[in-house]
């Protein structure tokens, strides 16, 4: 088992990664004394894994219930969370009330959500059972819900008592949301950990190496969560591959490309504007795309946005500052910069060469 302490001021927690750590809830509900626990959790991983851990909490002589959301993105809404706020009621809850977020992303930003704001604030425990979850989202305390008018719009800082990252989690984890996993290893890998990078260009990892893998992720996010905690800047680093990325997302639509490869044709173009913008020598682009190439995340796109399209979703991203997006730009494998402003034009020129490489290379056409 790993350990990496979050070390914010106003008080510190752990995450733990490990096979079977899960079975350390009902001693963190205890030393909360924890009048009773709520699970929150999405269908698919309530039906897979998040029952059994309120009967693993039962045995353990913990009170526990159990509260699903329909699986997806959908469920990160007001109204989930209204439904949520009124089940708390219904169950009883309190300040003494301890809610998990056993799932995915979805679910952990959606009962982080519902914990910051039900009574002013209830503790709550992450459960991460994504890949994603687990080096990422799950750690830092931002939650949020989405609003038609765009994704997070609507959140809350708000830290949990502890990330319990259990591997045994992953053995169910569909191909799809590996790959997602993936695309932010090798992000966190690509912008701030040069021997991490090594070792995942020369190998996949799996057993005890995916275990440290995910500790040297949790342990990157939450020394930029410790240094930036409100996301004033410096979180920002995270973002990498995230301004085009999301761009290519709402432009296809929201599932028409997983997270995942629009995070790393991201990459490609925010590593080729590094180069041409003098940030970066081509050969540290071209390595980052040659290892996002080996864990398949380059496959393209099953049909590929026109620039004003791009444009468009580019000047609706919620990171710019006073009408100017932000770029998160690669200054050599294991180091990035945060903030950059780049020239439209110049976005054009290396979004439509990558994008014009992407279509070459599809077998289909
Ligand atoms: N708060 C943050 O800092 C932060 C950071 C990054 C992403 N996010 C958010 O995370 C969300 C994406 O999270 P995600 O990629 O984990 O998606 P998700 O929560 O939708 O999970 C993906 C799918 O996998 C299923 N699943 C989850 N764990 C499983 C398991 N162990 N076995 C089988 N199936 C399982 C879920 O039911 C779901 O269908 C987005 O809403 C994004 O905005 C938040
Ligand atoms: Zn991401």
């Amino acid at each position: 088992v790993k350990t990496v302490r979050l070390a914010l001021p106003e008080r510190p927690y752990d995450v733990l990664i490990g096979a079977g750590v899960r079975r350390r809830l009902a001693d963190v509900a205890r030393q909360a004394r924890a009048g009773q626990v709520v699970v929150i959790s999405d269908q698919q991983v309530g039906a897979l894994h998040a029952a059994t851990l309120v009967g693993e909490l039962h045995a353990a002589g913990v009170a526990a219930s159990l509260l699903t959301v329909p699986a997806g993105e959908g469920s990160k809404s007001p109204v989930t969370a209204a439904h949520l706020w009124d089940e708390l009621a219904q169950s009883g809850a309190d300040r003494q009330t301890l809610v998990v977020a056993c799932g995915g992303g979805v679910v952990g930003d959606l009962a982080g959500f519902v914990a910051a704001t039900y009574a002013r604030g209830l503790r709550y425990v992450q459960v991460p059972t994504t890949l994603l979850a687990m080096v990422d989202s799950a750690i830092g305390g931002k939650t949020a819900l989405n609003l038609s008018a765009g994704k997070n719009l609507v959140g809350a800082f708000h830290q949990p008592e502890a990330v319990l990252a259990d591997l045994d989690y992953l053995r169910t984890l569909p191909p799809a949301e590996y790959e997602t996993g993936w695309a932010e290893i090798l992000k966190c890998a690509v912008v701030a950990d040069a021997a991490l990078f090594g070792r995942l260009a020369t190998q996949r990892p799996s057993g005890a190496g995916l275990e440290d893998v995910i500790g040297r992720c949790a342990e990157i996010k939450a020394g930029v969560v410790v240094a930036d905690e409100r996301d004033q800047g410096a979180r920002a680093i995270l973002n990498y591959g995230h301004t085009l990325g999301h761009a290519l997302e709402t432009t296809l639509g929201y599932g028409a490309l997983s997270h995942g490869r629009a995070v790393a044709w991201g990459m490609v173009v925010a590593g080729q504007l590094s180069v041409r913008l003098g940030e970066c020598a081509p050969e540290a682009a071209a390595a980052q795309d040659a290892a996002l190439q080996a864990y398949g995340l380059l496959a393209p796109p099953s049909t590929i946005p026109r620039w004003e399209k791009l444009a468009g979703a580019l000047a609706h991203d919620k990171k710019r500052v006073g009408g100017d997006t932000r770029w998160v730009l690669l200054q050599e494998i294991g180091r990035a910069v945060p903030g950059r402003s780049v020239p439209l034009e110049t976005v054009r020129t290396v979004t439509e060469e990558v994008m014009a490489g992407a279509r070459a290379r599809d077998p289909r056409t």
